[in-house]
């Protein structure tokens, strides 16, 4: 686990943050129906490496990609390919980098043109959840406190919460301790300290929690075929409470 001392470190932790929500940002701009997700790679690639930035997920466990997209039922780790997004479809877009010796790492997922009202209120909680245990990343808190919050945000909209992927501390390495689950019990866990940097990320399904991997390795799909929404942003608790370090303009 990194500790930020430092005004220094802090201040890098923000800038490879804000080189992830400037790729996250231009992505965003460009997803509509009729692009192929290989050319929403390719353009995170070229957008970090302008500033000088290195995508931190190609190469991670062999992951070959350096942007992880998952459309509707895929939960996570989906593969950019030859795929046309189409009108309807929500992408979850996972972006990180590595910059001057931090790592940044944030999700969003986005709707393509349309889509149902359902589909639309599944991203909307899964954003307030991940606000809400954003809002409990302050010193003194438990790391339970993080996890709960999420939980109860989604369960009380009749969703579920994914439990083989979590959260995870950030910063000199993509995952560090401690992981985050997206659900647990209040006042459980360590006790949050300020200077400590967190990527946390609800992935929130519309049945059950349950996913499986595919035959390519990596993309988690829902095991009943229901959608799925994803959001993520790295955090650095300060003693003024939470800081979001990655977040959109
Ligand atoms: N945000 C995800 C995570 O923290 C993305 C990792 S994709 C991988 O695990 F390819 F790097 F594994
Ligand atoms: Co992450």
């Amino acid at each position: 686990m990194v500790i930020l001392r430092l005004p220094e470190e802090i201040e890098r932790a923000r800038k490879s943050n804000r080189i992830v929500a400037e790729v996250l940002n231009r992505l965003r701009d460009k997803v509509k129906p009729g692009v192929r997700t290989k050319e929403l790679d390719r353009l995170a690639v070229e957008v970090a490496e302008k500033r000088g930035a290195q995508p931190a997920f190609k190469g991670y466990n062999g992951y070959p990609y350096a942007l992880c997209v998952s459309i509707n039922e895929v939960v996570v780790h989906g593969m950019p390919s030859e795929r046309i997004l189409e009108e309807g479809d929500i992408i979850g877009l996972d972006f990180g980098v590595y910059y001057q010796g931090f790592f940044g790492d944030a999700a969003i997922t986005l709707p393509l043109g349309k889509v149902t009202d359902k589909a639309l209120r599944l991203m909307r909680v899964t954003e307030e959840s991940l606000y809400a245990g954003i809002t409990q990343a302050r010193v003194g808190n438990r790391l339970g406190d993080i996890s709960a919050a999420v939980q109860d945000t989604v369960e009380a909209a009749g969703y579920s919460v994914v439990r083989d992927f979590v959260g995870h501390g950030i910063g000199k390495n993509l995952h560090e301790e401690p992981q985050i689950p997206n659900f647990g019990k209040k006042g459980r866990g360590i006790e949050l300290k300020s200077g400590m940097l967190l990527a946390i990320e609800p992935m929130v399904n519309e049945g059950d929690y349950k996913v499986q991997i595919l035959p390519d390795g990596w993309t988690a799909v829902t095991k009943d075929g229901s959608l799925s929404s994803h959001f993520e942003h790295s955090i650095a608790i300060t003693d003024n409470g939470p800081e979001i370090l990655s977040k959109l303009n």
